[in-house]
């Protein structure tokens, strides 16, 4: 058996393992004692198969989450706490800090990104600077609220001087596929508009997070961040319990936040934010142009092997055409290069989830004994740390693959020759995020848009789905989410109206411009940050 080392650049290979001995709580980085999971990655460094050690992080149990719920709850203070009670300006000062030192870390956390989660060099290098730029445009759209803000209005007889404020404390809980982006997604602007925040990375993609324990530490107040590391039934779990949590910021499996915001007290008190499952279909009409439906159904279907939420991950082919979909799509398939994360053009890479090979054999072994087939050569073939992905066509109801959200390489094919099949297996999924639409007759297109838009949240045409740019709407109906993420909606998901109203009399109309000449209020305010 070889030990050999296989070629890996210099620059991302791995010298010294991580070992996490701190973790961020009260504005300090507390020494870890107890015990650590081991890190590996699914990626080998040798020619014969074996995982690589990452290095360990720590395996925190209820009393360090208690602890950093306290820390967080007393930052916030009831709101009172310095943090909920700053100038617009100096929360941004301090968002301003932490990604200038942020960005100093960037070769680290991508190279992390390739190991921990297998994602290709570009895709980790534009996970990192798309979730800068979400930051840097979170701000300017802070900015461009707390402008609209400063201002009164008169209605009946009544002023008002309304903003948004936090809500207080969020528990942040993020995937793994995006577990920088989605998860700074969410606690960006949790943090910005005042709320403190008890964040937990997701159970892959943890080392990565490390490198920037140092800049929450020395950008915000003490308590504002606190990052915590450990299974999420053991921390997220005794948090919940005890009520005090106000947000639940989760991007993960609707069964992981039911559970959560179940164990809360006071269910009415809990605002959600969450970014679930979804099974986003691809509808492929028989006029489509096939050659860029092939390309968009590839990347839709195998970007990050199909482990995106907004992956489609199933396709509805119009009967005319799917025998030559089916040919071509299978034959791209094929040829897609896999290797490891740093290789030039590799587009498929290793699985993170060590078990996920064997779940996606399942759900072919399942669809196989209903009676369907694997179109492509390669299909199901299995390395150490991978499934090739497998074209499985006809795909019938019965089947685990029409259910599950497989978030893995393999891609359920259906045949549909009544527009209304596709529509009424929408309509009745548990799903709701996105869809894909291709075809170019606008007599037909322009009936099925209105109904889409009313079963999805995000119509694409001639395109596969995706999340960005950030700048969109964000959201899904039923199982897919609750609320809505883009840079603009994102604010306003983790805060709430609130204001000052005063009977237009002369006693308070004195006051009110006193607040502002004296400009002793920072919630009274009609500074413009420019
Ligand atoms: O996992 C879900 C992500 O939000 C997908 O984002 O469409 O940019 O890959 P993306």
């Amino acid at each position: 058996m070889s030990k050999e080392n296989i070629a890996i650049p210099t620059e991302f290979q791995i010298n010294d393992t991580i070992h996490q001995k701190h973790y961020l709580v009260d504005g300090e980085l507390k020494e870890w004692n107890g015990n650590s999971a081991d890190v590996y990655s699914t990626i080998s460094s040798t020619e014969t198969y074996a995982p690589t050690y990452l290095g360990s992080a720590p395996d925190m149990g209820e009393a360090e989450a208690l602890d950093a719920l306290d820390a967080a709850e007393k930052a916030f203070a009831k709101g009172q706490g310095a943090w909920p009670t700053m100038r617009v300006r100096d929360r941004i000062e301090c968002m301003e800090q932490f990604v200038e030192k942020m960005k100093t870390k960037r070769d680290l956390v991508v190279k992390l990104l390739m190991w921990e989660i297998g994602k290709t060099l570009p895709d980790s290098e534009k996970e990192f600077d798309r979730t800068v730029n979400y930051i840097n445009d979170t701000i300017e759209n802070y900015k461009a609220l707390d402008r609209d803000s400063a201002k009164f209005q008169k209605n009946s007889g009544v002023m008002a001087h309304i903003r948004r404020g936090p809500l207080g404390v969020v528990l942040c809980l993020g995937p793994y596929n995006y577990p920088l982006n989605e998860t700074f997604c969410l606690l960006i602007p949790a943090i910005l508009m005042g709320n403190t925040a008890v964040f937990k990375p997701a159970k892959i993609g943890v080392l990565l997070i490390t490198p920037l324990l140092e800049a929450f530490k020395e950008s915000f107040p003490k308590g504002v961040v606190n990052v915590l590391f450990g299974r999420g039934r053991a921390i997220a779990g005794p948090i919940m319990k005890t009520g005090k949590v106000d947000v639940l910021a989760l991007i993960g499996h609707s069964s992981s936040a039911n559970a959560l915001q179940d164990q809360h007290p006071k269910s009415n008190r809990l605002r959600l934010v969450l970014g679930l499952e979804a099974k986003n279909p691809a509808i492929v009409l028989p006029d489509a142009d096939l050659d860029l439906t092939i390309n968009e159904c590839l990347a839709g279907t195998l970007s990050f092997n199909g482990q995106r939420c907004t992956a489609l991950k199933v396709v509805y082919v119009h009967d005319e055409i799917v025998d030559e979909f089916n040919k071509r799509f299978s034959e791209e398939v094929d040829k897609l290069p896999f290797g490891n994360p740093w290789e030039k053009g590799v587009k498929l890479t290793p699985l993170p989830e060590a078990g996920k090979p064997a779940y996606i054999q399942e759900l072919l072994d399942d669809a196989i004994a209903k009676g369907a087939k694997i179109l492509n050569k390669k299909g199901g073939q299995h390395f150490d740390n991978y499934i090739w992905p497998a074209v499985v066509y006809p795909v019938t109801k019965d089947m685990r693959l029409y259910d599950e959200e497989q978030f893995g390489p393999i891609i359920p094919i259906l045949s549909f020759n009544d527009i209304e099949q596709p529509l009424d297996d929408m309509a009745e999924s548990n799903y709701g995020q996105q869809v894909s639409l291709f075809g170019k007759d606008v007599y037909t297109l322009a009936p099925l848009i209105d109904t889409l838009a009313n079963l999805v949240c995000r119509v694409n045409l001639n395109s596969s789905c995706q999340r960005g740019p950030d700048a969109y709407p964000f959201t899904g109906r039923k199982d897919s989410a609750v609320a809505t993420l883009s840079v603009h909606d994102a604010l306003r998901s983790f805060s709430i109206r609130t204001f000052v109203a005063s009977k237009d009399i002369e006693l308070n109309n004195e006051i009110l411009e006193k607040l502002l000449e004296t400009r002793l209020s920072n919630f009274v305010s009609t500074d413009y940050i420019l």
